[in-house]
């Protein structure tokens, strides 16, 4: 099917035509703004203001384009390269997890629990999202950020140059690398990688076929593997009462708070904004 004419009334027809059977039409009106946000500059008002305009080949040329990708379940931020997270905007490619506005809520935690942290330790740090903000809500702190990925890093590095806040970028495996170098943290921070293969039915295309797998995946038979070892790291390098905050896996609340408990981290757990148990805090005694 080909859009009818340049016109925008004709374009949106086109696109709830194409994407009707992969997505809500609340959501293809959102993924509409922010393509029309995207490749022709305009917010809302101007959109619906606009309908009997028409566009330049060019830009109705990267507007189809977006339309098949979408229909294909390309992430709208691979397609337009960039993801809002805490108030900044992050370049992301297929190399790095799209931030999640759940993530916002460790960010949180971090901000009320750490008094003026002087080092911060993010580890498996993606895109770099979770590190970048802590690095605006404490402007003074020290902040290294670790990923396996030599090419998530690269997203991450030129995240923190566009917004001009500095890290410590180091690539590590955080699972077999002798990390003893690492000084004394005041706040450790993770999302680790921590869905269960068993967990791949219940996910979308959007998710399974575009984002790295290395960030989401863990083997059914050892799900918390990211997290034992990512205590073993925070009872090192964690300062007395320092905090420990990762993101977790929803349905291994209790099994993630034992273990943190079982090294000795008095331990809490915490919700998203959806409701759903998502983070565990650790203090280390
Ligand atoms: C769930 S993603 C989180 C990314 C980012 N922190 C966020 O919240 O959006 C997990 C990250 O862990 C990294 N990772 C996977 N295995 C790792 C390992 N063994 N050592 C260090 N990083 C690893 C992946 O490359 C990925 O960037």
């Amino acid at each position: 099917m080909r859009i009818a004419s340049n016109r925008i009334c004709d374009i949106e027809r086109f696109a709830y035509s194409e994407l009707q059977e992969v997505y809500s039409a609340d959501e293809i009106r959102n993924l509409l703004k922010i393509i029309f946000e995207e490749y022709l500059g305009w917010d809302l008002t101007t959109w619906l203001l606009s309908k009997q305009k028409t566009i330049n080949q060019s830009d109705l040329l990267k507007i189809n384009f977006a339309i098949k990708d979408l229909k294909r379940h390309r992430p709208i931020q691979h397609i337009i390269g960039k993801a809002d997270f805490c108030g900044m905007t992050l370049r992301v490619d297929e190399n790095v997890l799209i931030p999640r506005p759940e993530t916002e809520g460790l960010v949180g935690l971090a901000k009320d629990r750490c008094p003026s942290p002087k080092r911060i330790l993010d580890l498996c740090t993606g895109s770099g999202c979770i590190a970048l903000a802590l690095a605006k809500v404490f402007p003074n702190a020290e902040i290294t950020a670790m990923d396996i990925s030599e090419k998530a890093l690269e997203v991450a590095q030129q995240n923190a140059w566009n917004q001009k806040v500095t890290i410590n970028f180091l690539q590590a495996d955080i699972l077999s690398d002798d990390l003893a170098e690492l000084p004394m943290f005041d706040a450790i921070v993770s999302n680790p990688p921590y869905v269960r293969e068993q967990e791949k039915a219940e996910m979308q295309p959007n998710v399974l076929d575009y984002e790295p797998h290395l960030a989401l995946f863990v083997p059914n038979d050892d799900p918390l593997l990211f997290y034992r070892r990512i205590a073993e790291i925070a009872h090192k390098h964690l300062v007395t009462n320092g905090l420990l905050i990762v993101e977790i896996n929803e349905n291994l609340g209790e099994e993630t708070a034992g273990l943190l408990r079982a090294k000795g981290f008095e331990t809490s757990l915490h919700n998203d904004f959806k409701g759903r148990t998502r983070f565990a805090v650790g203090r280390r005694g």
